[in-house]
């Protein structure tokens, strides 16, 4: 992709076509949204009858919305925030029931007015992460549910998430660029924001499960699984209720 500039954001209108396809430059996406719906709980539906409004769900940076076909039947409306136009066409046709243009860094929404909010591989763009993670904190209502993911400052994932992943000629290499290691989010300074805002996270690594890899890459699967680990080096996910 000539001409793509490092975490230049509405650059991600030009992948528009490219996020659902399993051996593109975003296909790595689509298993770490399968891994994060894990983590999504079922919406409390039990007999709400029809006064108690359907619970929320809010996709900050939703791209593509490949999540959204992983939060089929967990009982929520969807909505999904991006700053690319195209992105959000493609995410309407995926199971987001409402979309905005927005910045994740001012959200145009109400305090405490989502059951569950989400934010994908999108903290590793943006210039202060952690006051993104705090406006996260804010639409969440007490009791709701936190989980972010995102790619650690450490040397590893500099070496694992940009100059292999991003060199090697393997199906589903990110575009050059993709990564700028400077943006990478600390993990310690990212929990105590959280905590300071009501959110106590729990973090886990996710890394691919290495038999799917090689047979993805012989292009016998079209996915790959992610599986929890202890290591947060590379990839890490965090998960928290709200106070
Ligand atoms: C790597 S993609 C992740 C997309 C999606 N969360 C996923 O996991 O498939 C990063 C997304 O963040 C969006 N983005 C980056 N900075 C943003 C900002 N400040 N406000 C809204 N969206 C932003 C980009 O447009 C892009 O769709």
């Amino acid at each position: 992709m000539s001409g793509y500039r490092r975490n230049f954001i509405s650059d991600y209108d030009g992948l528009a076509g490219q996020w659902w396809d399993p051996r593109g430059p975003l296909a790595p996406l689509g298993w770490i949204a399968r891994a994060r719906a894990e983590f999504v709980p079922a919406a409390n539906t039990a007999d709400g009858g029809a006064d108690i409004p359907q619970a929320r769900l809010l996709d900050v940076a939703c791209g593509g919305g490949l999540f959204g076909p992983h939060l089929a039947g967990k009982g929520y409306r969807v909505f999904g925030v991006d700053l690319s136009a195209m992105a959000l066409k493609e995410a309407l046709g995926h199971g987001f029931d409402a979309v905005a243009r927005a910045d994740i860094t001012r959200l145009p929404f109400a305090d405490a007015s989502f059951d569950v909010v989400t934010a994908g591989q999108c903290l590793e763009h943006v210039p202060d992460p952690y006051a993104v993670v705090a406006e996260l904190c804010r639409v969440l209502r007490p009791g709701g549910t936190l989980i972010v993911d995102t790619i650690p400052d450490t040397r590893t994932a500099r070496l694992v998430a940009i100059t292999l992943a991003e060199n090697l000629p393997l199906p589903g290499r990110p575009a050059r660029g993709t990564h700028d290691h400077r943006l990478f989010v600390n993990r310690e300074r990212l929990t105590r924001v959280a905590r300071a805002h009501g959110v106590e996270l729990r973090l886990l690594g996710l890394r691919p499960r290495f038999r799917d890899f090689i047979r993805y890459l012989a292009g016998r699967r079209e996915e790959v699984r992610m599986v929890p680990i202890t290591s947060t080096s590379v990839l890490y996910l965090g998960v928290g209720t709200k106070r």
